[in-house]
């Protein structure tokens, strides 16, 4: 069972932690019982411990006051909750937040590199905060180490995000104009903390870029190497559509031009193509951990704010994804790991009539076109339809693993009445797990 920090004590109602309570509690899934989550942050393996930050506002389940909460697992399905990592601080560069970045070793140091707002997200900073390599010992920076670009017109900077081109270190994070259009900003670390502004690495507004990723802003950028292939991945942020549901990625050539990097996008694609999908992060294989892995945010898109405000939790990282690049798309596949979450074979046989699922957690692995149904009364709402496949379902979270190369993240709220159904068609060959940690 993921056991809890003491920092964040559970939300209970009498004696009973709310994961227990809630029926829409991704249980599996080892976030906090209680606050708010969004952005998966600083993923890293050191020292044979995968380590998780998100953002997170421990004291209500809503966005503000957003400090970076961690978890650990050594098997990237049981995540054990950690002491909150960063901190807003009165009066300092991140007063008003530590928002999202990533942690990168710097000479064996683990340290975060994060994006702090003072009073307005427009005027952002990268900070820098260092731990031993237990990760939960942070000292945060008083300064900066670097403020807004000298980029004219630029709007909002945020999302500090490092890599490597032919051994030079570079960073980008994701910016928007303030006309509307979005940009990625390229810097050259000449140290890991002595970043210099090399000037826009793309720009939105026309192209491939413009046709795969219309936004105002592009948040959390991703730019790493797969299967030979680089990838920009982007979450587009817009001001009149604030919908939080696409995640694209550029395919496309980098190469050194000028002063510093040349990002060509050849090709564009959905990370994931659910409703409920944002802001994740990629960690490119290492020789401490050759997959390349994503998390992303679910956010609570279509659940009432009263619900919400009643149940004292919001938003869950997704299961760790595996990416790989073949045939020209980006592949997203559940990490063989959560497999070891099986606990039981509720059915498995060839399908025809309904199978009633009476469990919080569970697998559906289909051979053919089946449909997962949330039944309640006289009500029947389709989830999910795959022609063939895997559904993981914990709580409200429905992660979707068809024969797209995308995966899609959904979120449905059962209840103390309803229950899951699986409806596949007769010939067709499905099993159905219970999961359990
Ligand atoms: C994406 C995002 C980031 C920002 C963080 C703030 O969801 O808006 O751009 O750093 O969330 O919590």
């Amino acid at each position: 069972m993921t056991s809890f920090c003491h920092k964040i004590p559970p939300h209970h109602q009498g004696d009973i932690p709310v994961s227990n309570i809630d029926p829409a509690f991704p249980a599996l899934h080892g976030r906090p019982d209680q606050g708010w989550i969004n952005d998966p942050n600083g993923c890293i393996k050191v020292d044979g411990v995968h380590h998780l930050f998100f953002q997170f506002n421990p004291d209500a389940p809503i966005h503000g006051n957003v400090h970076w909460g961690h978890a650990t697992s050594t098997d990237l399905v049981r995540w054990n909750q950690q002491p909150i990592a960063l901190y807003p601080r009165e009066g300092a560069a991140d007063a008003a937040g530590a928002w999202s970045g990533v942690v990168a070793l710097d000479g064996g140091v683990p340290t975060a590199f994060y994006t702090g707002i003072a009073e307005s997200e427009h005027d952002s900073q990268v900070m820098t905060a260092t731990s031993d390599r237990t990760l939960q010992k942070w000292k945060q920076e008083s300064q900066g180490i670097l403020g807004m670009p000298d980029e004219p017109g630029i709007g909002d900077v945020r999302d500090p995000f490092l890599f490597t081109f032919n051994g030079s270190q570079y960073a980008i994070q994701g910016a928007g104009y303030e006309d509307g259009t979005p940009a990625i900003l390229l810097y050259r670390c000449h140290s890991m903390t002595k970043w210099e502004y090399l000037g826009p690495l793309v720009t939105g507004g026309a192209g491939i870029a413009q046709d795969w990723a219309p936004a105002e802003i592009w948040e959390c950028p991703q730019l790493f190497e797969v299967d030979e292939q680089w990838i920009l991945m982007l979450s587009l942020w817009n001001r009149d559509d604030h919908a939080l549901d696409r995640v694209i990625y550029l395919s496309g050539e980098l190469s050194e031009a000028g002063a510093g990097l040349k990002f060509l996008p050849t090709a564009g694609g959905f990370v994931d193509s659910g409703a409920a999908f944002y802001a994740p992060q990629v960690v490119a294989g290492t020789t401490a951990e050759p997959r390349t892995l994503m998390w992303g945010w679910s956010w609570e898109k279509s659940r009432p704010e009263a619900d919400v405000h009643a149940a004292g939790w919001a938003g869950v990282l997704t299961y760790a994804r595996q990416l790989s690049f073949r045939n020209g798309v980006l592949i997203s596949e559940p990490v063989a790991e959560v497999a070891s979450l099986r606990a039981g074979v509720l059915f498995d046989g060839e399908g025809g009539a309904d199978v009633p699922v009476d469990e919080r957690a569970f697998e559906v692995v289909t051979a053919g076109t089946a449909e997962l149904v949330i039944v309640d009364g006289e009500t029947q709402t389709v989830v999910a339809s795959v022609d063939a496949g895997q559904i993981l379902v914990d709580g409200s979270l429905i992660e979707i693993f068809g024969t797209d190369a995308a995966p899609a993240t959904e979120r449905v709220y059962p209840t103390a009445t309803s229950r899951f159904e699986i409806h596949a068609a007769e010939s067709t060959r499905v099993a159905v797990h219970r999961l359990s940690l």
